[in-house]
């Protein structure tokens, strides 16, 4: 007797660990310690064994019988303060499933790839002073570059970031030499709205500095990004460019994947879309960062990342991006 009391209580103890939900619990009280079960079964014999069994027994089932119930209640306790909500499985709800934005894609797949390569993902300001937009990057006051990226000057003296460019500088100055970054985000321009230009748009910037940086590299982790994002061999042009951040400077373009170089309204009928320039950082800029141009250089780029999803997803609009048309932005999925 002793010894099937003492494994009622081991295997009950076994039953109540597997129970998951409330009603598992329930389920296995019903069968240790409800009408039915074996101890009530045992408390019933009671009454036809001898007085003697009566005063050995009764007392040793009766307190096994408390323990099941105690054990079966401190489970339940245990289970209700793990949820108090009670789910109804049963219940067939709607639910429409989210999804992430084509530029949010295309950008966590950009910086995926660049972190495999050791870059480390930074973010940057959309409030900008102008030193960290223009100054610090080698475009002083009245340099003509500026009239190219026009954009919003705010009352408080700072202005919408139009590039990306600045965060190599908050890079530098933070984390100093050797440095690999990348800084996705937003950006502004003061721009006439059309197909292929919008006012507000994105970028990521990426930036190396070591020691014997070439611009193979360069064009090494550019290729990379490329073929992995559009899952084919894209063709690429490198043309001379100029960035008074970088030199030389030059002009990454891809060949236009909505028309297959034929020529369409988004690569202005040339068969080439601008994507990624860059080239190596200016000694200026590498001393606006704090960073001696005798020991280290490196090489910088920006990629549209606007452009980019446009690519990848074949959108020959540039304003539907930010168009919050939840009918045409849903339809895309990460890799
Ligand atoms: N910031 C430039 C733009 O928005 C793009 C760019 C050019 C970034 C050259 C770079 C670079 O890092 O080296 O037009």
């Amino acid at each position: 007797m002793e010894k099937e009391l003492e494994e009622l209580k081991i295997s009950l103890k076994k039953e109540l660990e597997k129970g998951k939900k409330e009603a598992d619990i329930l389920n296995i009280k019903s069968l240790y310690v409800g009408k039915k079960s074996r101890i009530s079964e045992l408390l019933t014999k009671l009454k036809d064994m001898s007085n003697e069994d009566k005063r050995k027994y009764g007392s040793l089932i009766n307190n096994t019988k408390k323990e099941l119930e105690e054990l079966v209640n401190e489970a339940l306790e245990k289970i209700s303060s793990v949820s108090n909500v009670s789910f109804d499985d049963t219940v067939d709800y709607d639910v429409e499933v989210g999804s992430l934005h084509p530029i949010t894609i295309v950008a966590k797949e950009v910086t995926d790839i660049l972190k495999r390569m050791g870059f480390t993902v930074v973010q940057g300001f959309e409030m900008e002073s102008e030193y960290y937009n223009f100054e610090a990057l080698n475009v002083p006051k009245d340099h003509p570059a500026r009239d190219m990226q026009d954009t919003y000057y705010l009352d408080n003296g700072m202005l919408l970031r139009t590039q990306t460019s600045g965060d190599q500088i908050h890079s530098m100055e933070k984390f100093g030499a050797p440095l690999r970054i990348c800084s996705p985000g937003r950006t502004f321009r003061n721009e006439d709205l059309d197909a292929n230009h919008e006012n507000t748009f994105f970028q990521i910037e990426g930036m190396v500095i070591d020691k014997g940086i070439s611009i193979e590299n360069l064009v090494y982790v550019m290729k990379e990004i490329l073929s992995e994002i559009f899952h084919q061999d894209v063709d690429v042009r490198l043309r001379p460019g100029f960035f008074p951040f970088t030199e030389p400077s030059y002009e990454l373009d891809c060949s236009c994947l909505i028309c297959g170089g034929k020529g369409c309204p988004t690569c202005k009928h040339s068969g080439w879309l601008e994507l990624a320039p860059g080239g190596m950082v200016h000694p200026n800029v590498l001393k606006a960062g704090g960073i001696d141009p005798e020991v280290y250089n490196g090489f910088a780029f920006g990629i549209g990342l606007t452009r980019l999803a446009m690519m990848k997803y074949k959108i020959n609009d540039i304003r539907v991006l930010n168009s919050g048309d939840l009918r045409y932005l849903s339809n895309f999925k990460i890799n």
